[in-house]
């Protein structure tokens, strides 16, 4: 197919209304070992129990590169594990500008992420850039970084993702008939 048959059928998927399409959901923080893998497990589980696993896609990725490749971080892996997700089959990746046309919601974690992504977003996709904690229920506005920090930290990253990961559901939900 030629490249400007490929560009137009890539824009036309991209505005089919979405409920004729898989919603894709990415998450990024920084090293995609933390936060953006449990926000991933947590959301990816609330979407199977509500049997919309063939309906909404879940993935994460880091703005960095230092981890690639790597499993999550072994206190994100506990925590998360003791609530009943699995975040062991995951592995780093780093965010892409393609990113931004193959997912519906791209999910920074903090400002800092959310500077880098503004950055690589094409403009026509830059729409698609939130944060997370825009779909918190009680005013938070930020998933702290808990990389150097203790294990409560990583509770608290829990906390705020199940909680964004409700809020996400339902925004989901009225967009679209699922
Ligand atoms: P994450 O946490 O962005 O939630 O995956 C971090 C992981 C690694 C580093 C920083 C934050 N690091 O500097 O290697």
């Amino acid at each position: 197919m030629r490249e400007e048959s490929v560009a137009r059928l890539k824009r036309r998927v991209s505005e089919m209304p979405v409920q004729h399409r898989k919603i894709r959901v990415l998450f990024v923080c920084l090293g995609n070992i933390c936060r953006s893998p449990t926000a991933e497990g947590v959301f990816r589980q609330l979407v199977k129990e509500a049997g919309l696993a063939n309906t909404i896609e879940v993935d994460s990725a880091g703005t960095g590169d230092y981890h690639i490749g790597e499993r999550p971080d072994p206190r994100a892996c506990w925590a998360a594990s003791r609530r009943g997700y699995d975040l062991t089959p995951l592995r780093a990746r780093q965010v892409t500008r393609r990113d931004f046309e193959q997912f519906d919601y791209v999910l920074a974690m903090d400002e800092q992420n959310l500077r880098a992504l503004k950055q690589l977003a094409p403009e026509e996709q830059a729409h698609k850039l939130k944060m997370l904690t825009d779909f918190c229920s009680n005013g938070e506005c930020t998933v702290p970084d808990p990389y150097a920090g203790g294990p409560q930290g990583f509770e608290f990253v829990l906390d705020l993702v199940e909680d964004a990961a409700q809020g996400l559901l339902r925004q989901i939900g009225t967009r679209t008939e699922v």
